[in-house]
C-alpha cells in the first residue's frame, strides 16, 4: 500500500494518495469484516469496483488513522454521498485504475477528483462549461481535464443530484500552471466560493475543493 502523496492544506484539509499494488484478495483481507459487510461485498458484482471499493475504504481508514480518529466504515447517504460512520469528520473519495485518494476535513465538506487530460473532453466541453469558461479553455485538453474535475469535485462537495454543470458550477479563468484556483457553486438557496487545489501525479490531475 505505497501512500505516494500524503499532505495537508491551508485550510485543515488532509490528503492521501494511495497507488493500487496489492491483489483483489490482498486488499479484502486488509478489512475486517465488521467494516466491510457481507451484504456491501455481495451488493458491488464485479471484481474491478469490489477492488475499488476495497481501496477507498482503506485509504480513508489509513487517513483516520494518521488523524487520530477510530475508523468505523463508511456509508452513503440518499444522493450516494459517502460519510463517515459516528464521526462529523468530512470526506471524499476518487479511485482511478493506478490510484485512490482520499481528503478529509473536520466539519467543511470537501469533493475530489482524479482524471486523465483526453480529447474526448473537447467533444463534451458544451454541456460542462459556460462560454467563458470554453473560452479560457482554449480548447487546451490540459485545462478541460482541470475544468472537469474542478467540477465533478464542486459536485461531489454539493453531494445532491440535478446539478447543471455549465450553470450551477463555475471554475474562476486559470493558468494551467497554477496549483491553486477558485470556484463557485451556485444552486437553490448556495452562493458560495470554494478553494480548487490541483496536483499533478503520473499524468494524472487532481482536483481537490473546499472552503
Ligand atoms: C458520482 C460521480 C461524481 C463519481 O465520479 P467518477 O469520476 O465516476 O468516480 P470517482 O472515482 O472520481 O468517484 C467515485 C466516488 O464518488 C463518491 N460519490 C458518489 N456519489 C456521490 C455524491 N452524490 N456526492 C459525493 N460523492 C459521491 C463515492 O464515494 C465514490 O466512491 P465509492 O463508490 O468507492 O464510495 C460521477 O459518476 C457523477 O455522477 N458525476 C456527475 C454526472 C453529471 O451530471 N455529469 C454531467 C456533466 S455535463
Amino acid at each position: 500500500m505505497p501512500i505516494i502523496l500524503e499532505k495537508k492544506y491551508e485550510n485543515d484539509i488532509s490528503l492521501a494518495v494511495w497507488q493500487i499494488t496489492e491483489s483483489h484478495d490482498e486488499l479484502q483481507a486488509m478489512l475486517p469484516s465488521e467494516i466491510l459487510t457481507d451484504a456491501e461485498l455481495a451488493s458491488i458484482s464485479h471484481p474491478q469496483k469490489q477492488v475499488e471499493f476495497f481501496c477507498s475504504r482503506l485509504v480513508i481508514k489509513y487517513l483516520a488513522n494518521s488523524l487520530g480518529i477510530k475508523y468505523l466504515g463508511v456509508k452513503k447517504d440518499e444522493h450516494g454521498k459517502p460519510y463517515l460512520v459516528g464521526s462529523n469528520w468530512q470526506m471524499s473519495i476518487t479511485h482511478t485504475s493506478n490510484y485512490v485518494a482520499a481528503v478529509m476535513h473536520p466539519s467543511e465538506a470537501l469533493g475530489m477528483d482524479m482524471e486523465k487530460p483526453s480529447e474526448k473532453l473537447k467533444r463534451i466541453a458544451h454541456k460542462f462549461l459556460s462560454e467563458s469558461e470554453r473560452i479560457n479553455a482554449e480548447g487546451d485538453i490540459e485545462k478541460l481535464c482541470i475544468y472537469w474535475s474542478a467540477k465533478e469535485a464542486l459536485y461531489k462537495l454539493y453531494g445532491k443530484r440535478k446539478v447543471i454543470f455549465n450553470e450551477n458550477l463555475h471554475v474562476f479563468p486559470f493558468q494551467k500552471e497554477q496549483k491553486k484556483i477558485t470556484g463557485k457553486l451556485t444552486i437553490n438557496e448556495l452562493d458560495e466560493k470554494y478553494s480548487i487545489y490541483i496536483e499533478k501525479i503520473d499524468g494524472y490531475i487532481l482536483v481537490v475543493t473546499g472552503k
